[in-house]
């Protein structure tokens, strides 16, 4: 790959950060959104930093929890009964913004009213002191509770379209997303009759017929958890998988788009082009026995989020779904860190106007309770074949219905679209300003993200963004992702974006810009995207010209057409 930007580095605090043409941050108004944030209980909009983070305290925590478990992922410690809205409190006393909630999970912010009154109610106690099987003895009102919660978020179409089974985590969810599709395909295979006894017999051995040689199929980049079935489809990074048995199932390209996208529009176009036909070549040598496994379903992410925030197009995603249809395949749309609304829609997938909506929906993290939402006929005959004891949990669904009224009352997704389009625009110009070291400025809503030169650089900004007391979250080989609540306003992104801008101006470029090319040495496996098992994207368009330079100012010529592109 070209070792051009190099020559790009030295520049990127100087030359490149000199061009003149982008909008000052100041000059960019602040829209009004939905609510405005209740600054008396929250507090100041400034996060404040009384030590280092992790500060002594933290670094204390760390070492006792050393002592039991390895843990070297944790950022730092917090005081939850100190934290509140978007503001989460350390052990040490520093109050940081925090735009990852959670990882994404953390829908209405730290300790809301309106959660914390639920919680106390006598019907949680209830529920607290009596965590139900929900598979064999849920409480009265539990088919009521499914109705409001299929009422309130289910996908077009709505409602009674769907059937819902809940489940405790992401990975669970997709996991018995993905024994629904197999279950579906043998039931077809059999022409709906009931299994033989050789069926029976065999899947004791863990052998064909009884235990078929199905498969599901997934993308480059992707990620859909880390447990066994999911881990065969998540192809993110290897420090996810190595060492750990996986089941040889076939994975296609997803879409590497370049950007600005107006500017790459047929590049593009064609990426995706070749990309889908991967996958009818897949399907077709499953249907004609060519492939060693027959594929049962497909699983898509609207946006791969773990995998460095991965868009294709909607057209890309309906052709998709129709590839699926085509060649009877279950369609299973990933929403577990897209769904609930940060996108600006309550579902990611609302945004590719599909004919034939997904066979299945999964869901997770903002839900609180996990689970998906299928299409009546992926129902199975029989109980338990989709169980396990808990089966979701009632103290969730509580905290579920909560956030959904809040939703509801505070028009909390359509916060999300505005606050989004507003970081967006900030993030345009900041990328202008900061021209070599952040680009590719994409997402929907509030889901956003940026590419960094490079890994170093990258870890560098975050670090340096906590030491100024934001929280925020890497995804993919060098880019930044924002995951804020929901009720993260256009006033936290204000001021989020000063020391984004802050930080921008202060960090030196480290090392070399990093592209995907296979050339792994040295680099840490975290850091890793296998070339074979999921490409990254570059940081276009600098790294792929011989004259970076000229090409950054073509670059930034297109930006602006950039801004005004709708974005996918
Ligand atoms: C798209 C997606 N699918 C599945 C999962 C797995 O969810 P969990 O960590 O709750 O098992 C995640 C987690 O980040 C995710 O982002």
């Amino acid at each position: 790959m070209l070792r051009l930007l190099p020559r790009i580095k030295s520049r990127a605090s100087h030359t490149l950060r000199g061009f003149s043409s982008y909008p000052d941050l100041e000059s960019i108004p602040v829209p009004e959104s939905t609510f405005t944030r209740d600054k008396h209980t929250e507090g100041p909009i400034s996060p404040s930093m009384v030590t280092e983070s992790p500060g002594p305290k933290s670094l204390s925590h760390f070492k006792e929890l050393a002592a039991v478990q390895e843990c070297s992922s944790v950022h730092f410690f917090c005081d939850y009964s100190s934290s509140y809205g978007n503001y989460v409190v350390d052990a040490d006393g520093n109050r940081l913004l925090d735009v990852f909630s959670q990882i994404a999970s953390l829908p209405l912010g730290y300790n809301h009213p309106s959660i914390t009154s639920a919680l106390s109610s006598p019907e949680a106690r209830v529920i607290l002191a009596n965590r139900p099987a929900l598979g064999v003895l849920p409480n009265k009102d539990w088919p009521s509770k499914l109705d409001f919660v299929l009422r309130e978020m289910s996908p077009p179409p709505h409602g009674e379209d769907w059937d819902i089974t809940t489940m405790a985590c992401g990975s669970t969810a997709n996991e018995n997303a993905y024994k629904a599709a197999f279950i579906k395909y043998m039931d077809t295979h059999r022409d709906g009759a009931p299994p033989t006894q050789e069926d029976l017999n065999s899947s004791m051995l863990n052998a064909a017929p009884g235990c078929p040689h199905l498969s599901i199929l997934s993308f480059s980049g992707a990620f859909h958890g880390r447990t066994f079935g999911c881990l065969s489809t998540t192809r993110s990074k290897p420090i996810h998988k190595l060492d750990v048995p996986h089941f040889d199932w076939p994975m296609a390209q997803f879409p590497n788009l370049k950007y600005p996208l107006k500017r790459f529009e047929e590049d593009n176009e064609a990426e995706e082009a070749s990309c889908l036909a991967e996958v009818e070549k897949l399907l077709k040598d499953s249907a004609g026995g060519v492939l060693s496994t027959k594929i049962a379903g497909m699983i898509i992410e609207p946006i791969q989020a773990e995998g460095g925030d991965n868009h294709a197009s909607a057209d890309y995603f309906r052709k998709l779904r129709a590839l699926a249809k085509k060649y009877n395949v279950t369609f299973i749309v990933d929403e577990v860190q897209t769904g609930l609304g940060a996108t600006g829609k309550m579902w990611a997938h609302e945004h590719w106007d599909l004919e034939d909506a997904p066979d299945i929906v999964t869901f997770a993290k903002k839900a609180q309770i996990a689970g998906y939402f299928s299409s009546k006929n992926m129902r199975p005959k029989e109980g338990y074949r989709i169980f396990n004891t808990w089966m979701g949990d009632p103290a969730k669904m509580l905290m579920l219905e909560t956030i959904l009224r809040e939703y509801k009352k505070n028009n909390l997704v359509e916060n999300a679209r505005i606050t989004g389009g507003y970081i967006k625009e900030c993030l345009h110009a900041l990328q202008k300003k900061h021209q070599g070291i952040i680009g590719r400025v994409r997402g929907l809503g509030t889901f956003v993200a940026v590419t960094v030169y490079n890994t170093s650089t990258r870890d560098k900004i975050i670090y340096n963004m906590r030491q100024k007391g934001v929280e925020m979250g890497a995804c993919g080989a060098f880019s930044i992702r924002l995951r804020p609540s929901m009720m993260f306003t256009p006033e936290h992104a204000a001021e989020f974006l000063r020391i984004f801008d802050e930080a921008l101006a202060e960090v030196d470029v480290v090392g070399e810009c990093e592209s995907w090319d296979g050339d792994w040495d040295g680099v840490e496996p975290r850091n890793l995207i296998n070339t074979v098992t999921g490409e990254q994207g570059e940081f276009h368009p600098i790294s792929d010209s011989t004259d970076g330079i000229a090409i950054a100012g073509e670059y930034l010529e297109n930006m602006d057409e950039e801004i005004e592109e709708k974005a996918i």
